[in-house]
């Protein structure tokens, strides 16, 4: 199909307004965050409402026209963006960013997919509610990529994934269907749970167009700490008494390790070094209380922390003594990957193992990154409490620039660390998804019989494949050849 018609199709079916198709206009559309992975497409389109997205993917599956869907582009696996053929659709939700309905009695709000994350939660704080979903995106990415990536982020260990926070869900499928799923209920088991076939879908199955979504009560005390330790043994032995001492309260525990601390530091403005000497690492704790106040749950953090320090396994400790200090600490860990990008070549990995495998997957990927990639810095960073590391090895821009064959040379380098997750029962995509990034990872590292299973539902909701083609489910033939 030629791009003009598929154009003027879409003036018509979104209005003129709401389709840009300049190179120009386009731009910013086209090419991601990290700003390495690009695409093309005939037009972007910003549907107004789940009318219009219906009428869209009617007139695309129904003429062969592909289908991306976007919300923030803050994807760090190639999924936010189309793929190069150019006779395709962008459909980015940014334009439908209403707030339905939010309930405080019930904890609850229904939204539309284009709302940012950051506005949901300043709007769940007008209510005297949190909605806890927080990752270092959530100022630009948009509550539809959160829930089409099961976002992970930095509170998941006391709130769950972003499945765990989505009581309902309205998608809209390839044939331009509309499946209106959005219950607010707590409990619901009549038939089988449609919403968790498209949380996590990555926009293979349909697009989302509007959530509900869960609240909880307004945090009434706050701790955060930043502690030193010497060996990640001790930060994950650190992390396990924390998790014992204050069940329902941990909320956070971030790993940081000294070289990951040091590049946000140098990179991140206004970030500054609270530590007199930078310990090799660092593990930041973040508490939450129904009662008491900021100073009484600090104080119960000091005294939990005690033991360690003089024992000497906490080697520093930094308890945030006001919300600014408070919030300086999370800056420096919020901007890890905005500060990577300037660093260097940084090739991130995303991985999952059992937490109390932490140590051992890290002293096989040092000696890993030693032995094969003397090049290159380890820089890790991750969410301790969940298992989940982004391992880093970070080459400078002058060394990455000299390497010849950069596909393989990032293709080897992953696989083996992956091999090693594997080898202690862990995922190479732990929260950031699949994406185009990932696609052969599938073939490698999932079961046959799981990808065949993918493969018929995609089949049975998508039979055109319309939507996001590409992503997420390898062709049959990659997985033959597996
Ligand atoms: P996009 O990047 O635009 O799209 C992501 C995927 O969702 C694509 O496949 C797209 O097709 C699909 N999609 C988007 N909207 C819809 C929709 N309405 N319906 C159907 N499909 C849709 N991720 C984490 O899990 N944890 C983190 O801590 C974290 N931190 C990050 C920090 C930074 C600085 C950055 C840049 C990224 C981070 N990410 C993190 C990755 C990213 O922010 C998340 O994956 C986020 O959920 C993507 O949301 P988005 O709106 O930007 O979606
Ligand atoms: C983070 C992103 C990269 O945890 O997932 O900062
Ligand atoms: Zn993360």
């Amino acid at each position: 199909m030629n791009q003009t018609t598929i154009i003027d199709a879409m003036r018509e079916l979104a209005g003129v307004a709401n389709v840009l198709e300049s190179d120009a206009d386009m731009a910013p559309h086209l090419i991601d965050w990290r700003k390495r992975h690009s695409g093309r497409a005939a037009c972007v389109v910003f549907p107004r409402d789940t009318a219009q997205v219906s009428k869209v993917l009617a007139w695309c599956d129904a003429r062969g026209v592909k289908v991306f869907p976007q919300g923030g582009n803050t994807s760090v696996c190639g999924g936010s963006v189309p793929d190069a053929s150019g006779n395709s659709i962008l459909l980015n939700l940014a334009k439908m960013n209403r707030i339905v309905e939010i309930n405080a009695d019930n904890n609850s709000m229904t939204v539309e997919a284009g709302c940012i994350l950051a506005d949901l939660q300043q709007a769940a704080l007008d209510a005297d509610r949190i909605f806890p979903l927080t990752l270092g995106a959530e100022g630009s990415c948009q509550i539809g990529g959160n829930i089409a990536t099961n976002a992970g982020g930095t509170n998941v260990l006391r709130f769950g994934n972003t499945r765990d926070l989505v009581l309902g869900l309205e998608v809209v499928l390839a044939d331009g269907r509309i499946w209106n799923g959005i219950r607010t209920l707590r409990k619901n088991n009549s038939g089988y749970d449609l919403k968790n076939l498209f949380v996590g879908a990555e926009g293979t199955l349909g697009v989302v167009t509007q959530a509900a979504l869960k609240l909880y009560p307004r945090p009434r005390a706050t701790a955060t700490a930043m502690l030193g330790v010497a060996t990640v043994n001790d930060a994950v032995q650190e992390g396990l008494k924390l998790q014992a001492a204050f069940p329902g309260e941990l909320v956070g525990l971030e790993l940081i390790s000294r070289s990951e601390f040091e590049i946000s530091l140098r990179h991140a403005a206004k970030a500054r070094n609270p530590f007199g000497e930078t310990p090799a690492w660092m593990v930041l704790v973040e508490l939450a209380a129904s009662s008491g106040n900021d100073e009484a749950i600090a104080a119960r953090l000091t005294d939990a922390l005690a033991p360690s320090f003089e024992a000497g396994v906490i080697v520093d400790a930094i308890v945030a003594a006001s919300a600014q200090q408070r919030a300086d600490l999370w800056h420096i860990r919020h901007h890890v990957t905005e500060a990577n990008g300037r660093e260097g070549m940084g090739l991130t990995h995303d991985i999952a193992v059992p937490t109390y495998r932490i140590p051992d997957f890290m002293a096989a990927a040092e000696q890993t990154l030693a032995a094969h990639y003397p090049q290159a810095t380890q820089v890790v960073v991750g969410h301790m409490g969940d298992g989940n590391l982004h391992y880093i090895a970070m080459f400078s821009h002058e060394y990455w620039a000299s390497v010849a064959d950069k596909v393989g040379t990032q293709l080897a380098l992953s696989h083996r660390l992956y091999d090693i997750a594997a080898s202690m029962g862990g995922t190479f995509s732990a929260e950031h998804g699949i994406g185009a990034l990932h696609v052969p990872e599938m073939s490698l590292y999932k079961d046959a019989n799981e990808i065949a299973l993918m493969r018929q539902m995609k089949q049975l909701l998508d039979p055109n494949d319309t939507m996001n083609p590409g992503r997420v489910v390898p062709a049959s033939s990659a997985s033959a050849a597996a």
